[in-house]
């Protein structure tokens, strides 16, 4: 076998979860969104990569970040980006995801990104189409590149992954972006905390090797990265704690209890943040806070996703 062969190379390859991909392939997509943080930055925002590529932002969820950011990414790498959302696409008159997968399909799409409120959706998609699929957030199961995201956000503020102390608090048991980051965080070698209510802890949540607590104020003193995440009410079929003041007294994070931690732990949150439920307003816009970091990391880690996995592919 020659050195090509065990490069790690995702040219053609799907995303659809954190466990698609290994540490040298993780490491490759955060050491060359470094590259595209910097084209971000220059006056002219774009280059020619991706010319002649076309990609398909299907979106059956609402979106801020996640469904823009694919959108420049795309757009910044000169590729045609097309944006279908739930209400303008002919799943409204009852086209199943598979006949729309198959009917992309057949328009010759590079690349499929979807969001969809079903977990394993992108699996369904990937069956039916013949280019790569990228998980842009699936139900309650995954939201792979935004845990790429934070990883590259924690690397640019801190400079390593391995060894750090991670807490994710709040609803586990609804957020994929809890599962996705569980899986990032241990795999580059972060030691990571689950807090939450009793009944928002997934079972079996220690088996992904992450240690499980119900007391904030235990474990927040020795941790570096404290990533919170929004009460998903639209996901709750019933209610998980007696009210939104309890919650906020024992999970949410104010000044506080933010007295409480390292002097330069990161304050990190996907977004959508409820300031004055998961996270107060003042700890929100701290300089310790990432979140409008985490939104810039977004466009650089969805170029880079697009420029890896489209790449191989010459256009003639
Ligand atoms: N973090 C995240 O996925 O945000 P959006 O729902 O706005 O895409």
């Amino acid at each position: 076998m020659n050195a090509d062969e065990t490069a790690p190379n995702l040219s053609g390859r799907n995303i659809i979860s954190i466990n698609d991909l290994t540490i040298d392939e993780i490491s490759l997509i955060l050491e060359t969104s470094r590259s595209f943080l910097e084209v971000s930055k220059r006056e002219i925002k774009k280059i020619p990569t991706l010319r002649g590529k076309t990609v398909i932002n299907l979106f059956y969820e609402p979106s801020t970040r996640t469904r823009t950011s694919f959108e420049i990414a795309g757009k910044r790498l000169s590729a045609d980006v097309i944006n279908i959302s739930e209400k303008s696409s002919a799943a409204v008159k009852g086209e199943t995801l598979s006949d729309t997968s198959k009917t992309i399909n057949a328009m010759d799409a590079d690349a499929l990104i979807i969001r969809h409120p079903l977990s394993g959706s992108p699996y369904i998609v990937a069956k039916n189409i013949n280019c790569p699929v990228i998980n842009a957030g699936d139900g309650c199961h995954e939201h792979p590149t935004q845990a790429l995201l934070d990883l590259f956000t924690i690397k640019q503020r801190l400079g390593l992954l391995r060894g750090l102390k991670a807490a994710i608090v709040g609803d586990i048991l609804h957020s994929r972006v809890a599962r996705s980051n569980i899986l990032a965080f241990t795999k580059m070698g972060i030691d990571v905390t689950v807090v939450a209510p009793q009944t928002l802890i997934p079972k079996d949540v220690q088996k992904l090797g992450v240690k499980v607590t119900t007391d904030f104020d235990a474990v927040i003193g020795g941790i570096d990265i404290i990533y919170m995440l929004r009460i998903q009410l639209e996901r709750m079929s019933r209610a998980y704690f007696p009210s939104v003041r309890e919650y906020c007294r024992y999970f949410g994070l104010n000044l506080n209890r933010l007295k409480k931690a390292k002097e330069d732990a990161l304050v990190m949150h996907p977004g959508p943040i409820n300031r004055g439920i998961e996270i107060e307003n003042d700890v929100a816009d701290l300089a310790q806070s990432t979140i409008v970091e985490q939104v810039t990391s977004g466009v650089a880690v969805r170029m880079a996703i697009l420029y890896l996995v489209l790449s191989g592919e010459t256009v003639e």
